[in-house]
């Protein structure tokens, strides 16, 4: 069976990074969502919540599920005997940051990734924008999914209009 992980903090999971499950899951027998910590970002959703969206948008993708981890990724890899790592390329300015993990974890622990090229509509799309936008009460429904979109509503911010 092939395997791949679609790694990330996903705080919250965008269209971008959906657009490049449903890709990976074509390509893949399996592919397993692993929301993990970017310990250089803090955090908005627990990742409790994270999973709960994330399980909410996959729910037509029949060979995808979602883990949590809070180790190395090689080490989720190598105890689920997961041999492709997959993350979406927005733009150049990805590029020196993906390419020192993926290097950085082939070297660890021989694991493979794959840099998937993102639609070109998605090339801005990050978790972080829009995190702002809807801080300052901005609409982001053509980002995410509806249930991201209401979560994200909901939450109190100082920032919030009204
Ligand atoms: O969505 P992000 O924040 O770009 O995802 C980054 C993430 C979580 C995939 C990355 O930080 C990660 O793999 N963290 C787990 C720890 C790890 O394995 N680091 C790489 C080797 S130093």
């Amino acid at each position: 069976m092939k395997k791949a992980v679609c790694p990330g903090s996903f705080d919250p999971i965008t269209n971008g990074h959906l657009d490049v499950i449903e890709r990976a899951s074509g390509l893949f027998d399996e592919v397993t969502i692993a929301v993990l910590m970017n310990s250089s970002k803090s955090g908005l959703f627990s990742v409790q919540e994270r999973v709960e969206m994330i399980k909410d948008s996959i729910s037509h993708l029949t060979n995808v599920k979602v883990d949590t981890w809070s180790g190395l990724l090689v080490d989720y890899c190598r105890a689920h005997e997961i041999k492709a790592i997959v993350k979406g390329l927005r733009a150049v300015s990805d590029f020196d940051y993906e390419l020192q993990m993926a290097q950085i974890n082939l070297q660890l622990k021989g694991v493979d990734t794959l840099l998937m090229a993102t639609k070109p509509a998605y090339s801005f799309l990050s978790s972080s924008l829009v995190r702002e936008i809807s801080s300052y009460g901005g609409d982001v429904s053509a980002f995410v999914p509806q249930r991201v979109a209401a979560a994200l509503a909901s939450k109190a911010s100082p920032n919030r209009k009204g």
